[in-house]
């Protein structure tokens, strides 16, 4: 007996089984939390799955994570080991995620904010508008999500450069690794990009003694932030005073410390915040279980799994 679960609290399961089913009409696929005997589930795939779920299946072969990001999955302190975990590293959901950072650098290159509020109020009021390559833009977490999003910046005349713990080689990229390269980095940024994910090592990286070290060479003399990586990455005080003292310009938010963002957050209605609610790549129920039972093929042919998380370094 060999059964797929669906954990996905926050989700409508019904979606992702009928595309699962689509894709493997004989998988026998449960739903959460009422699945039938725990002991015939093989596969389970969860996003945000709550602690001490997975670990009710003991016969489980593969975790797949409905999501690019682990740290949900990791921080389950009664997480079975010596069970290979899956993330999505997929184009559609990396094409979304780059449409999303060209989106809002160019938001704030364009300045579409103060165009809107003109139009608003009506006011004619041409300004001068800079190049690209006036501007240089840093990705933090130059991994599947952050190359991407390097490569389409590049094409459209900005400077890039990129930060993670090993040197990257992308085309029209400068890449810096490492804590002895960052404050380089950080040097030539214009705009920040985080796509790191949440792990010890980056939980509250992006805070005022950062934010200082960015540089303010830049058209709007004072850097611009823009974080869909995750949100414990982010000292949300520390940026708020940022843009307080002038020390940040502006700010993309897509994800924050603490889901959703509670209404009494000063994020909300800050007059240099974007901020959307999670969602700058969503992954695709029909293109995400594809990808999935490929994978359950190929372990079920004796062929090795791809994009299997290290749990040691938490992504
Ligand atoms: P990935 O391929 O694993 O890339 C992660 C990158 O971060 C790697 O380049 C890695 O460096 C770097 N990194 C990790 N820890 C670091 C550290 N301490 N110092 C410096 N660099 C560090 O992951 P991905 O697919 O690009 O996804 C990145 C994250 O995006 C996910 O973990 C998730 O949190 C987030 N995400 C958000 C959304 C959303 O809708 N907002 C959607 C999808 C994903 P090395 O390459 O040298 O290891
Ligand atoms: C979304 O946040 C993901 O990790 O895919």
């Amino acid at each position: 007996m060999s059964a797929f679960v669906f954990v996905t609290p926050t989700w409508d399961a019904e979606p992702w089984c009928k595309a699962l089913q689509k894709v493997a009409p004989k998988l026998d696929i449960r739903l959460w939390p009422n699945g039938g005997k725990v002991e015939y589930v093989t596969y389970a795939a969860a996003w945000l799955p709550p602690p001490n779920e997975l670990r009710r299946f003991p016969n489980l072969k593969i975790i797949f994570s409905l999501g690019a990001g682990v740290d949900a999955i990791l921080g389950d302190p009664t997480l079975p080991q010596g069970i290979p975990i899956v993330r999505v590293n997929d184009a559609d959901l990396t094409n979304r995620m780059s449409e999303y950072i060209v989106l809002n650098v160019l938001m704030h290159h364009r300045q579409q904010r103060r165009i809107d509020e003109n139009q608003r109020n009506k006011i004619w009021q041409p300004f001068p508008q800079h190049a690209a390559s006036a501007i240089t833009v840093g990705i933090m977490g130059l991994g599947v999500l952050g190359a991407d999003a390097a490569r389409k910046l590049h094409v459209m005349g900005f400077n890039v450069v990129g930060w993670s713990r090993s040197l990257k080689h992308v085309e029209g990229v400068k890449s810096f690794a490492g804590a002895s390269e960052f404050d380089r980095f950080l040097g030539e940024t214009d705009i920040l990009v985080s796509l790191l994910p949440a792990t010890a090592d980056t939980d509250g990286i992006i805070n005022s003694t950062l934010l200082n070290k960015l540089s303010r060479r830049g058209p709007f003399g004072a850097p611009i932030l823009i974080n869909a990586g995750r949100g414990r990455a982010q000292v949300e005080d520390d940026i708020l005073a940022c843009l307080d003292s002038g020390a940040l310009y502006a700010a993309t938010l897509d994800v924050f410390r603490k889901e959703p963002l509670p209404v009494t957050s000063k994020l909300w209605s800050h007059p240099r915040v974007s901020l959307t609610p999670h969602m700058a790549a969503d992954s695709d129920p029909e293109t995400i279980c594809r990808y999935v039972y490929a994978q359950i093929e190929r372990f079920e042919n004796g062929e090795a799994l791809v994009n299997v998380v290290d749990r040691l370094n938490g992504y």
